[in-house]
């Protein structure tokens, strides 16, 4: 794979703050390396590391290089051989003024040309001093025509009120057009097909509505357990990890008005506005009848037994975190009114599973067929995120034979059609924030509006006297959860 000229980075310092940290080491650092296999990278593309972990300058490049090999590569050889490094606090004015110095040894010697991409790559509780320090540092806003920007990715706030408080920290420095926020779910190769399979296809966008569609299904199933980020999830459970961004964000693109151009603003325009047409469920009746939660117990099989989550480390042996949750969402507006939308997602679940499904009507003559097809599922069409990448509809047809029987069968698209390797989200994200291309980055109404959705829910299960409902490790979720949708007559998509 090559990177086409368009999409190269312009020159840059690309800063990484919590250079010695997890998400550097693990996503960050190899996103880079494939960039600059692939030619998106110029020779004025410099790194600059800031952590508290001492290091030299020598000793950060080393530490690039031995964290990605790729002995092959010359160019990531270079960029790890100049790399800067700047050890100190975050709350030390020393460390920018550090920086400061660094940065302008990096637009005189490497012509970085004034530009600055810095990724936050620490705990999401440093976001708010690094905002706040990089501003009286006078580092956030750009000299002549350059570019300063800022990456965060996600938990954008706690709830409705600390995602407030957070951004009037980042915009105390920033302009909101120079934040990019990370969702990486966005920067999926078949998230992104939801836009050309809506809008490059004729075929697809009148079936779009309420007049076709019965009934939409988003599920993030995951059958790994908190595993050893329980200290982590503790104080975030499905509801903030999964829901209040990657799911919402999904729901958005594939619901959303279809934009007047493909400008980033328009689509994010059309995104914020579906969110606002969600119904938030404020009243309580509401909300215990349409969110399930759940926690997983011990369960799986003799040879394979996994523990429940209030055995895992770091977990409160008497937790009510939900690492499961089930919701029915209504969106009032002309396309979607009385549509619902079923979100299910967890840890521990049988399978692995991310897709998005559209269920469309049943035919209004199902005893016309003798053989029996009422208990065909509806046909759907189904974006597979992951795994195995594709896209199917489901429909129902004859099997063969003198009976006049009625099976589902199924049209798949599958992405290993195409031969070129999908690139990394990371490396994605990354590409996009150099360049500046905000169209897989979310704005501030969208996360304001998110919690919006979310937060009420929440602070309703905090209330909640009744304990939290359990589901055994490697089920689909607690009883209430299939209640919630066989209510309405109808059931998941993945449930045996
Ligand atoms: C992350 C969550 O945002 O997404 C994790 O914090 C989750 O808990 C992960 O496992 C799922 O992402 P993916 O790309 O593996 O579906």
């Amino acid at each position: 794979m090559t990177i086409e000229q368009d999409r190269r980075s312009p020159p840059c310092a690309l800063v990484i703050f919590g250079a010695s940290g997890d998400l550097t080491a693990r996503k960050l650092l190899p996103a880079l390396e494939r960039l600059t296999a692939f030619g998106g990278l110029p020779p004025e593309v410099r790194l600059v590391g800031v952590a508290r972990t001492a290091m030299t300058d020598d000793e950060f490049g080393e530490y690039c290089r031995r964290t990605v090999p790729a002995d092959g590569n010359s160019r990531w050889k270079e960029l790890a051989a100049t790399a800067r490094y700047v050890h100190g606090g975050y709350d030390d004015p020393a460390t920018y003024q550090r920086l400061s110095e660094v940065l302008a040894d990096s637009d005189r010697m490497y012509g970085t040309a004034g530009n600055r991409l810095y990724y936050f790559a620490t705990p999401p509780r440093l976001f708010s001093p690094l905002a706040v320090n990089l501003g009286k540092a006078g580092l956030s806003k750009p000299s002549g025509a350059g570019f300063v920007r800022a990456v965060i990715e996600k938990p954008f706030g706690w709830d409705e009120e600390s995602a407030r408080e957070l951004y009037a920290d980042l915009v105390s420095a920033f302009e909101e057009e120079q934040i990019f926020r990370i969702d990486h779910y966005l920067a999926k190769e078949t998230v992104q097909n939801l836009l050309a399979l809506r809008f490059a296809n004729s075929i697809f966008e009148p079936i779009w509505n309420r007049t076709w569609v019965d009934n939409v299904q988003i599920t993030v199933a995951e059958t790994l357990g908190v595993g050893d980020r329980g200290g982590f999830y503790e104080t975030t459970g499905a509801m903030r990890d999964i829901v209040q961004n990657h799911v919402l964000q999904v729901l958005s693109l594939f619901l959303m008005e279809p934009p007047t151009s493909f400008h980033p603003e328009a689509i994010r325009d059309e995104k914020v506005k579906l969110l606002r047409a969600i119904r938030p469920l404020d009243d309580e009746r509401d909300i215990a009848a349409n969110a399930v939660r759940g926690q997983y117990t011990r369960g799986g099989t003799r040879e394979d037994l996994m523990p429940g989550y209030r055995e895992e480390a770091g977990v409160d042996p008497l937790s009510s975190t939900e690492t499961f949750v089930a919701l029915r969402l209504d969106i009032d507006n002309w396309r979607w009114t009385g549509v619902p939308v079923y979100v299910r997602t967890g840890k521990r679940l049988p399978a692995r599973v991310t897709e998005v499904a559209i269920e469309f009507h049943q035919p209004p003559q199902l005893p016309l067929f003798p053989g029996g097809a009422a208990h065909l599922q509806r046909d759907a069409l189904i974006v597979r995120v992951a795994p195995d990448e594709g896209l199917s509809l489901r429909f129902g047809a004859k099997v063969p034979g003198h009976a006049f029987t009625v099976e589902k069968a199924s049209m798949d698209f599958s992405y290993e059609s195409f031969v070129q390797q999908s690139p990394d989200a990371y490396e994605r994200v990354l590409l996009d924030a150099l360049i500046g291309d905000p169209t897989l980055f979310i704005r501030a109404d969208e996360v304001g509006r998110s919690w919006r959705i979310v937060d009420p829910v929440l602070k309703y299960w905090d209330r909640a006297a009744q304990p939290i409902p359990l589901y055994q490790a490697a089920t689909w979720g607690p009883p209430e959860a299939t209640m919630l949708i066989e209510r309405d007559g109808r059931s998941w998509r993945h449930s045996g």
